[in-house]
């Protein structure tokens, strides 16, 4: 039917590795959402004390893990043994995360928190160890600071800024940085955001999407991608077939 409308098939990006299937931010996460065929792995990256960088989501180690204290106050040796509650699962470095996730996967690299580093010396870490990873990746943050410096360091690596409101001043951070992508919050998400990003050559990538319902809206302003907390958004996201 050559009136059908073209449909859009937005990626799937596993959200800390799909984390409310598996334990978050580990190998069993890469490796499930891997086997799951997300399109993408978001996973955080921290510094410790001795400036290890690890895949990891808070500040301190308390909520997730069977450890008490700051990452960036506690040295590898320790954050390395902590284990993710009741999983097995420990806290794996960067680069065993990246060597245990299937090439054919972007990875989405979040620069969380620098300390105790600086973000260029955080940069000049992550770099190398993520370009052994031989599928794509890019990195997003919060922090423009993060993005400036992985620019400084190597202008030809992706980014893209995190943001959960100021909405302009998200936009004028992505022409600065030539990023290859916006990564709303489904808060401060509309279809102004969605045009100007498109136009300007830029994919966005919404998070977080763990429902049908919180997928429509997305979807119908056509978004690129969706972080998604569980691995059948994918279906949510390309079952349109209804519609015909
Ligand atoms: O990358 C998007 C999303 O991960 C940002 O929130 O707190 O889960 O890192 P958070
Ligand atoms: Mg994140």
């Amino acid at each position: 039917n050559d009136t059908k409308k073209a449909q859009h098939y937005p990626h799937i990006a596993a959200h800390r590795g799909f984390r409310d299937v598996f334990p978050q931010n580990t190998i069993a996460a890469v490796k499930g959402a891997s086997r799951f065929k997300a399109d993408r792995i978001e996973i955080d990256v921290v510094a410790t004390s001795d400036g290890e960088l690890v895949v990891f989501h808070d500040a301190r180690l308390d909520d997730l893990t069977d450890k008490e204290g700051l990452i960036a106050e506690t040295p590898s040796e320790i954050v390395l043994q902590a284990e993710i509650l009741d999983s097995g699962e420990t806290i794996p470095t960067l680069a065993e995360t990246l060597a245990a996730t299937r090439p054919s996967v972007m990875m989405n690299l979040e620069f969380k928190a620098s300390d105790p580093l600086s973000w260029k010396a955080f940069t000049e870490r992550a770099l190398p160890i993520a370009s052994r990873y031989p599928g794509e990746y890019y990195v997003s943050s919060f922090d423009p600071d993060a993005l400036r410096a992985v620019k400084d360091v190597d202008p030809s690596v992706d980014v893209a800024p995190i943001f959960g409101s100021d909405k302009e001043e998200n936009l004028e951070i992505a022409r600065e940085l030539d990023a290859k992508a916006v990564n709303p919050s489904t808060g401060v998400l509309d279809r102004d955001l969605v045009a100007t990003a498109h136009e300007e050559g830029r994919e966005v990538n919404v998070w977080t999407i763990d429902s049908w319902r919180e997928a429509q809206e997305p979807l119908e302003l056509g978004v690129d991608g969706l972080i998604a907390d569980y691995p059948h958004m994918a279906t949510f996201a390309t079952d349109n077939s209804h519609r015909n």
